[in-house]
């Protein structure tokens, strides 16, 4: 089988089940259940008042930011390609007690599933990672907001993703620029999250995107570029040199050069 998309489908619909156990706590399952969270804090910072938007979180995993996008008042659908995500996602929302649509599919099936058009659509943290082209990712966008409609988004900045920690230092070991055609190939026994659990489909394929190449798909797709911000902190450990911020989030440690670690941004459908 050598479809990217199949292979990265197989993998999350395998992570999405451990994920779903919560053992290490890194998804906060039993707050998201209760009600008790919310967004990260770069994302609360800057969405705005999203109460009675209709709002696309494209990619949403196991739902847990549609919840929260719920929490503040939006009416939210969720799509995702990976069934057991999906399923997941439903169950937590019943278990919260909140009413929210969850499609499966692939990105590129977002303006058949879910045509909207919708107010908003939100998508952060590992997204576009698992996307061969943008400009598909870019074009469904704009064609499932409504006029007046913003992109939220925010995602680990290229100029991280280009980087792995040798020895306790950080040295560049991908180009910044992965080709459609020959994606970056992992294999990860375990997920993320720090759960002990070996998946049997450990492959990934996956693509790093520069910040040139995003800019050009959401203005060749029609959207204007209304905010854009690069952080120096990433919302998980991306890298075992990082130590913890006070407000949840992940930094590089005290004299290490800065860098932006992530980045967000606001596009508009004018
Ligand atoms: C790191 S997770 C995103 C997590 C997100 N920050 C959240 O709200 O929890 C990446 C998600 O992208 C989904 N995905 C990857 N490729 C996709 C595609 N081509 N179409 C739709 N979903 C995809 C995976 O199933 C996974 O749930």
């Amino acid at each position: 089988m050598n479809d990217p998309i199949e292979i990265n489908r197989r993998n999350w619909d395998e992570r999405a089940i451990i994920h779903a156990r919560d053992a290490t706590g890194f998804y906060r399952l039993d707050r998201v259940r209760s009600n008790q969270d919310g967004l990260d804090s770069i994302e609360a910072a800057e969405l705005g008042d999203i109460s009675q938007n209709n709002v696309l979180h494209l990619q949403c995993h196991i739902g847990t930011d549609t919840l929260r996008l719920v929490r503040l008042g939006a009416i939210a659908t969720g799509l995702d390609f990976s069934a057991e995500a999906i399923r997941i996602a439903r169950r937590l929302a019943e278990d919260a007690g909140l009413k929210v649509d969850f499609v499966q599919g692939r990105v590129d099936e977002a303006p058949r599933l879910a045509p909207g058009p919708f107010d908003l659509v939100y998508s952060t943290w590992g997204t576009i990672c698992w996307l061969p082209d943008l400009t598909v990712w870019a074009r469904v966008i704009a064609a499932v907001l409504a006029p007046g409609g913003d992109l939220y988004f925010a995602d680990a900045h290229p100029s991280f993703l280009v980087m792995e920690a040798r020895d306790g230092k950080l040295e560049p070991v991908f180009d910044f620029q992965t080709p459609v055609n020959r994606p970056l190939e992992f294999v990860s026994e375990t997920t993320y999250t720090g759960d002990p659990t070996v998946m049997t489909h450990q492959s990934t394929r996956e693509w790093i995107h520069p910040l040139s190449a995003i800019m050009e798909a959401l203005i060749g797709a029609g959207l204007t570029i209304k905010m854009f911000h690069e952080h120096e902190v990433l919302p998980w450990q991306g890298l075992p040199i990082m130590i913890p911020t006070a407000d949840g989030l992940w930094r590089l440690p005290d004299g290490h050069p800065r860098f932006p670690l992530s980045f967000s941004l606001r596009a508009r459908r004018e």
